[in-house]
This record gives structure tokens, C-alpha cells and sequence, in this order.
């Protein structure tokens, strides 16, 4: 069964765009016919991400820019929205995994490196997207949260704090704007594996060690997956859904943490 997406004419931000799941929705977003500004860390990943989706066809723009720094952040926007015209779509997915540690191991600066990046980051997108959306007479938001977002783990409490902030910032705005054609969602990914999986647990197989007997679905998820529950969220399909943070995890939230 092939689903496939039409965004065809439609201008789409993407913000944590240079690896794993934001590479791949920046990829599935190019193959479903968008036009696209990409940012993120990385001007060698950013360079060849762009040559991958003009390759592609797409027409793309990647532009780096640190999600923490305020006014760089309305620097893209500004310039997204002066190449695009009209972003329809946005996907704030920009992340870091932080120091894995208990909690009387972390100081201020990983406190603060992990709000800053995943929560204030969110805030510095949907600042700008949500009054440009206005004006332009709608739109949807993707907002990367986790399945830490939903629970808890040892050893990741700053980044599950960070998380849960995500879906109350989704929750929050969505309702703010549900009367103006512009829905906000999150997604709550379980374990995908990508760099900053890795990062957490030390390798890939150290990630696949301590998450695989957690998952119900035996394995860990492609970023190819989570990239197609953000073109749903975006699209037409999705047109009654709003302030949800869909959790897509192979069953391990509904497991229980008896499982862990
Ligand atoms: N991989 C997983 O298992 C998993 C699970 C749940 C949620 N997530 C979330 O998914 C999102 C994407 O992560 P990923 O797993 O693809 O990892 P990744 O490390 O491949 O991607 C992270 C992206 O965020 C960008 N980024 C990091 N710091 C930034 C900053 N200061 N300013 C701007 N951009 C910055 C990077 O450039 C990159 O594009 C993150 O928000 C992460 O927390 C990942």
C-alpha cells in the first residue's frame, strides 16, 4: 500500500532539517512536490542536503541558524518568508540529546543547553510562524517533542522536561489559533535511529541494546517513518486535528513501564 502526498505550490519551513528525521521529512516533503527552506547546524550537512533535494527536483534553500538566538531566528523567518512568499507548512524539530546522566550529575549549562535548543527553540518558530500564518489565512505547525515527552526515564530528566514543554507549548497554541485555519500538532517519536540516538546511548549498538527490548515492535524506527506522520499532519488529510501530540513508537508507550 503506497500513500503519497501532494504539496505541490506549497511553501514549507523546515528548522532541525540537516540530519535524521528532519532530513527525511525535508526529502519526502521535496518528493511530494514542495518548495522548501531548510535550516539547522552543519553548513557542510546543510550543503549536502540541499544537493540532495535539488536533486530531487525541489526547489530549496538551506539557511544555518541556531534555534536559541532570537534574532537569528527572526532573521529566517524573515527570509524564508521573503523566498517562499506563504509558508504553509512548518516543522520545528531542531534537538539535542544532551548530557545522559542522573540528575545531581548535570550542572546549569546542561540545563540549559537542552531548554534552550528543544523548548525555547520551539518558542523562537512558532513566534514567527503563527502571526505570518495569520496573515496569510492559515497553515499547519509540526512540533517535534518524544516519547519522553509523555513519560519518564532515568537519566534523561532535563530532556524529558524539555519534551513534555513542547507538547504543552503545541497544546497551548493550537487552541490560541484554532479559528484561524491553522492547526498545531507535535509528534512523539519513540526511538528512531539517527545521530542524536546514538549520541544518548554512546553508538548505534548501545542504542539498540538498552531501547530494542523496550519496543513491543522489536526494532528501532527509520527516519523515513517519522517523516511520514509529519507530511500527514501537514496535509489535508489531517484537517480536524489539532493539539494532539501523536506518539509513534513501535507500541512502547502503551507497553507500560513495566517494560523498562
Ligand atoms: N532519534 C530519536 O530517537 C528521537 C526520538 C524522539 C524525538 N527525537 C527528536 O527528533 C528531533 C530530531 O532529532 P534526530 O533524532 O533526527 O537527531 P539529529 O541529531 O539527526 O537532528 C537534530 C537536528 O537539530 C538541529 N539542531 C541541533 N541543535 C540546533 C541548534 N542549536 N539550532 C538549530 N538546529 C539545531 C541539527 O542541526 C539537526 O538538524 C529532535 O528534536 C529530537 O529530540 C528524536
Amino acid at each position: 500500500m503506497q500513500v503519497t502526498y501532494d504539496f505541490s505550490g506549497k511553501g514549507v519551513l523546515l528548522i532541525g532539517a540537516t540530519t535524521g528525521i528532519g532530513r527525511a521529512t525535508a526529502l519526502a516533503f521535496a518528493r511530494a512536490g514542495a518548495s522548501l527552506y531548510t535550516s539547522g547546524i552543519g553548513a557542510a550537512q546543510g550543503e549536502s542536503l540541499l544537493t540532495e533535494l535539488r536533486d530531487l527536483g525541489a526547489d530549496a534553500v538551506f539557511e544555518e541558524a541556531d534555534v536559541r538566538d532570537g534574532s537569528a531566528m527572526a532573521a529566517l523567518h524573515r527570509n524564508a518568508f521573503d523566498r517562499l512568499g506563504r509558508v504553509d507548512v512548518a516543522f520545528n524539530n531542531a534537538g539535542v540529546s544532551g548530557k545522559t546522566a542522573p540528575v545531581q550529575d548535570l550542572e546549569d549549562a546542561d540545563y540549559d543547553l537542552l531548554m534552550d535548543v528543544n523548548l525555547k527553540g520551539i518558542f523562537n518558530g512558532l513566534r514567527h510562524q503563527v502571526p505570518h500564518m495569520i496573515e496569510h489565512g492559515g497553515g499547519a505547525i509540526v512540533n517535534t517533542s518524544s516519547l519522553f515527552g509523555v513519560m519518564g526515564f532515568a537519566t534523561t530528566a532535563v530532556y524529558c522536561a524539555s519534551k513534555w514543554g513542547v507538547i504543552g507549548l503545541t497544546n497551548s497554541v493550537a487552541l490560541e489559533v484554532a479559528r484561524k485555519n491553522i492547526r498545531v500538532n507535535a509528534i512523539a517519536p519513540g526511538s528512531v535511529m539517527t545521530p542524536l540516538l546514538t549520541d544518548m546511548f554512546g553508538s548505534a549498538q548501545g542504542a539498540r541494546d538498552t531501547v530494542i527490548p523496550m519496543i513491543p515492535m522489536g526494532r528501532i524506527s527509520d527516519p523515513a517513518e517519522i517523516a511520514q506522520l509529519v507530511l500527514f499532519l501537514s496535509s489535508d488529510a489531517a484537517s480536524f486535528i489539532t493539539g494532539q501530540a501523536v506518539v509513534i513508537d513501535g507500541g512502547g508507550f502503551v507497553a507500560g513501564a513495566d517494560q523498562l
